[in-house]
């Protein structure tokens, strides 16, 4: 299961794995945007679209989860791209901005992680992968809510693989620095891209994070810099 499929990183993510064979369900909120993903992808391609599903709301990761087990019979793995990025001081009028971000990143993770594990702890077989960012690690200025929420995710990643050792369940986060995107690029016209991660090779680090040789690697946050 990829959320967020029709995203930036979503996207390479799935024309990786779908490039490797791999069934795949393609969670996203908008209806037209995955539309259009899904027409992108090659015809013998077998994906699942699910739209219309928010991740902050646990009943509509619930939905995700049954259309994939109604449609595949279990999620083997699950790619969670969802997340966003916003910047500021602290000051009074930056709340709205951490309950934000909390929700979009924090929450999202959390709602999806316990959706589908139910699934996997039944199974005793699974793969959890979440994005978080570096700034999980150390925030700079005017980054404490992207920050906090991002450190929320790596530690609740964490708590996800201490939780799920037993039921043979790996979990761990990527922290990409800045991807090489149509939208980072439009907003950051002048920065020298040479030191921009390329989406498709985070997305080929998280095929192998969910594939089944990488049983030895659980509860780690993986920086993913590129050069
Ligand atoms: N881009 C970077 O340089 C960078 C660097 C470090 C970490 N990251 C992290 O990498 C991940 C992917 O980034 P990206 O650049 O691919 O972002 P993106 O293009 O904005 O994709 C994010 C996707 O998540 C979806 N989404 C957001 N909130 C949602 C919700 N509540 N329910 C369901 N879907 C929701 C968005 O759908 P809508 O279109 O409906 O909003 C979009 O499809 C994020 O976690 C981001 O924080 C990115």
């Amino acid at each position: 299961m990829i959320t967020g499929a029709a995203g930036d990183l979503g996207r390479a993510v799935v024309r990786e794995l779908s490039r490797k064979g791999v069934r795949l369900a393609c969670v996203e909120r908008k209806t037209e945007t995955l539309a259009a993903l899904l027409a992108s992808l090659p015809s013998e391609a077998d994906v699942l679209g699910v739209g219309g599903i928010d991740l902050t709301d646990v009943t509509s990761c619930l939905r995700a989860v049954q259309k994939s087990h109604d449609r595949f019979g279990r999620v083997d793995g699950l790619v969670n791209t969802v997340g966003g990025f916003n910047m500021g001081p602290i000051d009074q009028s930056g709340i709205g901005r951490w309950d934000a971000l909390m929700m979009m990143n924090a929450r999202t993770a959390y709602a999806i992680s316990a959706a589908v594990l139910p699934g996997m702890q039944q199974r005793r077989h699974g793969r959890i992968l979440h994005i978080a960012a570096s700034p999980g690690l150390k925030a700079g200025s005017h980054q404490s809510a992207y920050a906090a929420s991002k450190a929320a995710v790596i530690r609740l990643t964490e708590a996800i693989a201490a939780e799920n050792r037993t039921h043979l369940i790996t979990a761990n986060c990527i922290l990409p620095g800045t991807i090489d995107t149509p939208r980072n690029r439009e907003a950051m016209p002048d920065a020298n891209t040479e030191t921009w991660v390329p989406a498709s090779s985070i997305a080929r680090l998280i095929a192998f994070l969910v594939s089944l040789e990488a049983s030895a690697v659980t509860g780690a946050a993986i920086a993913a810099g590129g050069f």
